[in-house]
């Protein structure tokens, strides 16, 4: 399967969203561990390989509001998406001595790959106060109590796949913002009941690649 990298995606969005200014102090770079994901009317993010919707403006925002923070992803996730430039990519597998690496990483990504949901929190709060959980199916539901916060971008139709979003329940989350953009929103939700603590961090972790 051929990688679509972030760049292709965003190949018709307007070059300002990448431009933005990075490190003044926004919502955005508040504390909190974040799951990020497009989400079908059906719950449907994926089937397995690929996601159902790429729109340049989302990957755009994508790009912008995770840039210069640590991502976590699935091993699967990793393998469609490869190494994204400027953040640590933390990839979960069971076997993270296999997770395969490409021969020369983009500019300002490093790779670590870690065996649990746990060392990948670990790894990433000794990084950076905010995280960023980026998928997939597999990874939202095993990092689902840590999470403080929701950034969806909730597309207005159905989708084929066997890949879901865990259910978001009102008992947890409450929606806070809602900004339309034609064929989808970006909803923000917030954590009602407190989240798991985060283990521990790690200092001075290494990147694999
Ligand atoms: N719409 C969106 O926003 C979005 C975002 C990301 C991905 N996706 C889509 O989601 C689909 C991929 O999701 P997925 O659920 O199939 O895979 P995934 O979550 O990306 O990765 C699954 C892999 O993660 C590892 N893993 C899972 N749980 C683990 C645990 N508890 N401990 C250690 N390792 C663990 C395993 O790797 P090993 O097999 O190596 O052990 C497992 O095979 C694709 O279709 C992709 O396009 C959609």
């Amino acid at each position: 399967m051929s990688r679509t990298t972030e760049e292709q995606m965003m190949t018709d969005a307007s070059a300002s969203h990448d431009n933005a200014p990075k490190r003044v102090l926004r919502d955005e770079d508040a504390p909190g561990v974040v799951a990020i994901a497009v989400v079908a009317t059906n719950g449907v993010i994926g089937d397995g390989h690929d996601q159902p919707f790429k729109f340049p403006e989302d990957w755009a925002r994508f790009k912008r509001v995770t840039l210069g923070h640590p991502l976590i992803m699935g091993r699967r996730t990793h393998d469609a998406m490869g190494l994204l430039t400027g953040r640590t990519n933390i990839v979960v597998s069971r076997t993270p001595q296999a997770v395969t690496w490409p021969d020369q990483a983009p500019e300002g990504s490093h790779g670590i790959a870690v065996s649990s949901i746990e060392e990948a929190l670990a790894v990433a709060s000794g990084l950076d106060q905010r995280i960023y959980v980026i998928g997939g199916g597999q990874i939202y539901k095993a990092a689902w109590d840590w999470l403080t916060d929701l950034d969806i971008t909730a597309v207005h139709e159905p989708a084929d796949g066997s890949v879901t979003f865990p259910e978001i329940s009102a008992q947890d989350w409450s929606q806070t913002s809602s900004e339309p953009h034609g064929e989808f929103d970006f909803v923000h939700y917030a954590r009602i009941s407190a989240p798991r603590p985060l283990p521990p961090a790690t200092g001075d972790a290494v990147a694999d690649h």
